[in-house]
């Protein structure tokens, strides 16, 4: 399924360039926590990373037809300095996705009937709102110096659903099988 709106392509390369740079991201602060002494928050960078690599690559996938060269202009968050701050770039990075950027494009997709713009649109958008928690729920935890718990977490390797601990047997955003999931 080809692409024929070039705003709905514009929007799918700066998300494939925003999730690329925070999978890279993610893995960097991950490390990080593994290093300070969060190995279970390190886990919970490492899986959400995945889940973003997942996104990259439904929005690469979308393009397969567009072969060539382009520039992308993408939000890029920076700093590696302490877990909390860590954590917090990670927050901010989430909601400006959840706020801003993927109900707007969401939107264009919708308006523009691209169906595969519109299903990976919408699959991230809707990891991105888990994840805002997630990393919102661990900063908690590490600014009384404490890290999360050992449970194992989980990815949806279609939608990039992210959820910590046995919750579901389906995927409640895209109906994958729990069997498929990858564990962190
Ligand atoms: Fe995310
Ligand atoms: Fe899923």
């Amino acid at each position: 399924m080809a692409v024929n709106n070039a705003m709905t392509a514009d929007f799918l390369r700066s998300a494939y360039g925003g999730e690329s740079m925070a999978h890279m991201r993610y893995l960097i602060w991950g490390e990080e926590a593994n290093k300070n002494g969060f190995p279970n928050i390190g886990r919970l960078f490492n899986a959400v990373a995945n889940a973003e690599w997942v996104h990259a690559r439904n929005h690469f996938n979308v393009l397969k037809d567009g072969i060539g060269d382009n520039s992308v202009v993408a939000g890029a968050v920076f700093g590696n300095t302490d877990i909390v701050q860590n954590l917090q770039g990670a927050i901010d990075g989430e909601l400006h996705e959840v706020k801003q950027m993927y109900p707007v494009y969401l939107e264009t997709a919708k308006f523009q009937v691209e169906k595969g713009a519109e299903r990976s649109f919408h699959y991230a958008l809707e990891a991105e709102k888990i994840h805002a928690e997630l990393f919102k729920n661990a900063q908690e935890k590490a600014k009384s110096g404490a890290d999360i718990g050992s449970d194992k977490i989980y990815v949806c390797p279609v939608c990039g659903y992210t959820e910590i601990g046995d919750k579901v047997q389906q995927c409640p955003v895209c109906g994958a099988k729990k069997e498929m999931f990858r564990n962190f």
